[in-house]
């Protein structure tokens, strides 16, 4: 698939905030070390029963009503499997859901990243009320969000994540903080990695 990992993020998200989960926490580890990606959403939304879980990566899968497909998570699938990784879904009736998607680093088929701090912020911003925790560690570093800190930083008041300006400010520290946090080279854009 020709998509950025952006795009599956705000996917898989979105599928946490459609399940009514309380705190979503997105993650990308990238090691280089291993050649590996890897990007996972955890909620504690409604999670699904085995029996739908054994069916959910079939893109006829579906509780959207608008619809009859689903390609969420199909559509992850494939690319991750496309890059030598796969796909790991754990989910528990009333507990909650974790997806997982591992790519190899390396392969030529690789989505590259896309626009985190936006997609960031068009979460944040369209849920205010959710817990959300956004974690991406690489061999340079490691960078952490967390609404809750931020609400408290705004004396408390979750509406505030609608404002636009808010919303801004979000998505400019989110990409200072991930340039931080690349390897010398791709943050200048010499290096070939996408
Ligand atoms: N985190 C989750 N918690 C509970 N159910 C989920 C979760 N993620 C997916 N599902 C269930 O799996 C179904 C398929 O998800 P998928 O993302 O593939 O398609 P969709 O969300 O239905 O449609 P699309 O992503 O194309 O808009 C969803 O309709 C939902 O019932
Ligand atoms: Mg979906």
């Amino acid at each position: 698939m020709l998509e950025d990992l952006s795009a599956h993020m705000l996917d898989i998200a979105e599928n946490s905030v459609m399940a009514e989960g309380t705190e979503i926490r997105i993650e990308v580890l990238e090691n280089r070390e291993a050649g590996m990606l890897s990007f996972s959403v955890e909620d504690n939304g409604r999670g699904m029963s085995k029996e739908f879980l054994s069916k959910v990566t079939d893109p006829f899968t579906t509780t959207r009503t608008t619809r009859r497909v689903g390609m969420g998570l199909p559509f992850l699938k494939q690319s991750a499997e496309l890059c030598g990784g796969g796909l790991d879904i754990v989910s528990e009736p009333g507990k909650g859901t974790k997806i997982t998607a591992s790519f190899i680093m390396g392969s030529i088929d690789r989505p590259p990243l896309g626009d985190i701090p936006a997609t960031l912020m068009t979460l944040i911003m369209g849920s205010p009320g959710i817990h959300w925790i956004y974690r991406h560690k690489t061999g340079c570093g490691e960078f952490i969000l967390d609404t809750d800190e931020i609400i408290e930083a705004l004396d408390g008041d979750r509406e505030m994540l609608r404002l636009p300006e808010v919303g801004l400010w979000l998505r400019e520290h989110i990409k200072e903080n991930l340039d931080e946090i690349q390897w010398e080279g791709t943050r200048t854009g010499i290096s070939p990695d996408k």
